[in-house]
């Protein structure tokens, strides 16, 4: 979600007229995108707008703003924080960027906009994609009305709203005309997609819509909540033949006790269901979750459930966190706060336990060909090209820059734990 509001940032300034710079001291504009889902990324966000005081002091013209969830959370107060900043806008602004830019160049005031009116269907298609790149992100809906205890977003990105499936449809359809031949359908719960809509248009019909765009080789679809993957979304792993054969489908914790205190609304059982249902429907799916260790009152024997649905269900990848603290979420208030140095152990066992299944997972489709669609270079050898599996796995070979943007047949050589390699067919 955030990398796709940084593309759209970045999109809306160059028609602003700003470049992009990699030399931040030659900048006249600094934007920090921010997220505040962890601790952890909201620590960054700070350090990150401290870097750049020194800056504005020797180039007092340089105007530097700040956006994205934590922005949405702190409003003015950033401004009374943080004398060198400019501008602080939130999850539902970014639209009315440049109009805000043209107000600090015109006026040098200080401009703050964090009001959540903006309903999604004002989004419309707020930038292309950069020339040449294959895969662009489609938002379908923002906002989440699940309220997990540990959660933030809620809060941040505002109620759910679903954006009409013809004003989706005739953006994945401009993508198309423009060469962009992934498309990954995004929204905090995609799989409720419709349920703020009258009529009866759910996410497996806006699946099939877009499968039918002219140009689109894949689809892609990111974040689904177990609790609302409906047998008909499942079927679309079968019936839509350009939906890639993966999932994110987060589990959050292995102990029903847990997933009942964290308010997910299914159980481990539930879960395990939707898992065989998937592997039924489409053999060779891909399956990645999120995992949360420590959460308030987790025991051993919780924590060990975790490990055992992990061996259970063998996952291709896991994002996987310490249960952070967030300030108006229900779990703040709850008791048995987990040790630090209990998570971390915890967080230690389950990553290592996920890299012997990654590992595993990967070594399956060693001697298989696999479709890649390449989309460059190779970050670490200019004579490679790097692309994706349907199952969204990155893999790397030999070719040259004639192949970017096209899917080709790539032998797989050898798996490791974040990546293949392969060779051209
Ligand atoms: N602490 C730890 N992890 C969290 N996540 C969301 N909120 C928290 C929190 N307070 C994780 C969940 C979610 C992912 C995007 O971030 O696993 O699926
Ligand atoms: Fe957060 Fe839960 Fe909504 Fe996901 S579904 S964004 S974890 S509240």
């Amino acid at each position: 979600m955030n990398v796709h509001d940084s593309e759209q940032i970045m999109e809306l300034l160059k028609g602003s007229g700003y470049e992009t710079t990699k030399d931040t001291k030659k900048a006249d504009l600094v934007i920090i995108n921010t997220c505040s889902i962890r601790e952890k990324a909201e620590q960054k966000a700070h350090s990150e707008l401290g870097r750049f005081k020194e800056l504005k002091l020797k180039k007092p013209d340089l105007i530097i703003g700040i956006g994205g969830c934590l922005a949405q959370q702190l409003g003015p107060k950033f401004l009374r924080k943080a004398p060198h900043l400019d501008l602080v806008f939130g999850t539902h602004n970014i639209h009315r960027l440049p109009e805000m830019i043209r107000d600090i160049e015109n006026t040098r005031s200080r401009v703050v906009k964090t009001s959540f009116h903006e309903s999604v269907q004002s989004l419309g298609i707020l930038a292309l994609p950069r020339n040449g790149s294959v895969s662009a992100y489609v938002t379908v809906m923002q906002g989440c009305d699940n309220f997990c205890a540990y959660c933030v977003v809620p809060f941040l990105r505002g109620r759910e709203e679903s954006r009409k499936p013809q004003d989706i449809i005739s953006e994945v359809s401009i993508l198309a005309d423009h060469g962009v031949k992934e498309v990954t359908l995004l929204g905090q719960n995609v799989n409720s997609y419709g349920r703020t809509m009258s009529g009866c248009h759910d996410f497996s019909t806006l699946l099939n819509e877009v499968g039918r765009v002219e140009g689109i080789e894949r689809i892609r679809f990111t974040t689904s909540h177990p609790k609302d993957i409906s047998e008909n979304i499942i079927g679309c792993f079968a019936e839509v033949a350009n939906l890639c054969e993966h999932i994110h489908l987060p589990v959050q914790s292995g102990s029903n006790d847990v997933l009942k205190r964290m308010n997910r609304h299914y159980t481990r059982e539930d879960y395990l269901d939707r898992v065989t249902r998937l592997r039924e429907v489409c053999p060779g799916i891909s399956i990645t979750s999120d995992i949360i260790v420590g959460f308030p009152g987790e025991t051993e024997k919780e924590f060990q459930e975790t490990v055992d649905l992990m061996g259970e269900i063998r996952f291709d990848g896991i994002f996987s966190f310490k249960y952070s603290e967030r300030e108006g979420t229900a779990a703040i208030h709850f008791n048995n706060k987990v040790d630090e140095d209990v998570k971390s152990r915890r967080l230690q066992t389950v990553q290592s336990l996920q890299e012997t299944h990654s590992l595993e997972r990967n070594r399956v489709l060693e001697g298989s060909i696999e479709d890649v669609l390449v989309e460059g270079v190779s970050k670490n050898c200019r004579d490679d090209v790097m692309g994706r599996t349907r199952s969204n796995k990155i893999i790397n070979f030999k070719g040259g820059a004639d192949i970017i943007g096209k899917t080709v047949s790539v032998n797989i050589i050898k798996a490791y734990l974040h990546s293949l390699r392969g060779g051209l067919v």
